[in-house]
C-alpha cells in the first residue's frame, strides 16, 4: 500500500491553538506540584515537545518507547518496553503524553505498568483519542481531538515510518 492522496483534517494553527489551551488545562492541575512528563516515542514527540514548552511546573521530562506484537482483536497483542524511562516514577505525578489512543492497548499496558511502580498521580494526555477501533477503555485527562477513525497521519504520526515531519494532521487515502 502507498499513500494515494492526504486530506487535510486539522491545520497547524488550530494544533498549535488546541496545546495552549490543553497546557492551560494542564498547569491548572498541577500548578507547581514536581512533575514528570512523559512522551510515547515515536508518535508523540512533536506534540511533547511543543505542549511541554507551554508547561509552568518546571516538570522533569522522560521518554519511553513500545514495541507491540500480534493483533489485539485476536486476543494475543504483546507489548513490551524497547526503551524505558530513567527517572524513578514512585511517588511522582506523572503525565504520559501520547499522540493516538487507537484500540487502546498501548495506553493500558503503560498506565498498569507505571501505576505499579508507584506514581502519587497517574494522568494522560493525549492528542487525538480515535474511539472506533477501541477495544480496552482508557481514561484521557486532557484530549487535543476526539475523532471516530481514519488513518491519520502528520504532526508524528506515520505511515510506514513517513509523514511524521508534516506540522499538520492529515487523513492518508491509501492504495494497493
Ligand atoms: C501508535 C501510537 C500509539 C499506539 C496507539 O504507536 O503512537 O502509541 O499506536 O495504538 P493502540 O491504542 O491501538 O494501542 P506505534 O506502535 O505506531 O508507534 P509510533 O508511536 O512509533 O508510531
Amino acid at each position: 500500500m502507498t499513500i494515494k492522496n492526504l486530506v487535510p483534517l486539522i491545520d497547524e494553527e488550530a494544533i498549535q491553538r488546541r496545546i495552549l489551551e490543553m497546557a492551560e488545562e494542564i498547569n491548572a492541575v498541577y500548578k507547581d506540584e514536581p512533575l514528570v512528563v512523559v512522551c510515547v516515542l515515536k508518535g508523540a514527540f512533536m506534540f511533547f515537545s511543543d505542549l511541554v514548552r507551554h508547561l509552568t511546573c518546571r516538570p522533569e521530562i522522560d521518554f519511553v518507547r513500545l514495541a507491540s506484537y500480534g493483533s489485539g482483536s485476536e486476543g494475543g497483542q504483546t507489548i513490551s518496553f524497547t526503551k524505558d524511562v530513567e527517572i524513578p516514577l514512585k511517588d511522582k505525578h506523572v503525565l504520559i503524553v501520547e499522540d493516538i489512543v487507537d484500540t487502546g492497548h498501548t495506553m493500558d499496558f503503560l498506565m498498569r505498568q507505571f501505576r505499579a511502580r508507584g506514581a502519587r498521580s497517574l494522568r494522560l494526555a493525549v492528542l487525538i483519542d480515535k474511539n472506533e477501533r477501541r477495544e480496552v477503555a482508557v481514561t484521557s485527562h486532557f484530549v487535543g481531538f476526539a475523532l471516530p477513525g481514519g488513518f491519520i497521519v502528520g504532526y508524528g504520526l506515520d505511515y510506514a515510518e513517513t509523514c511524521r515531519e508534516l506540522p499538520a494532521l492529515y487523513e492518508a487515502e491509501l492504495e494497493a
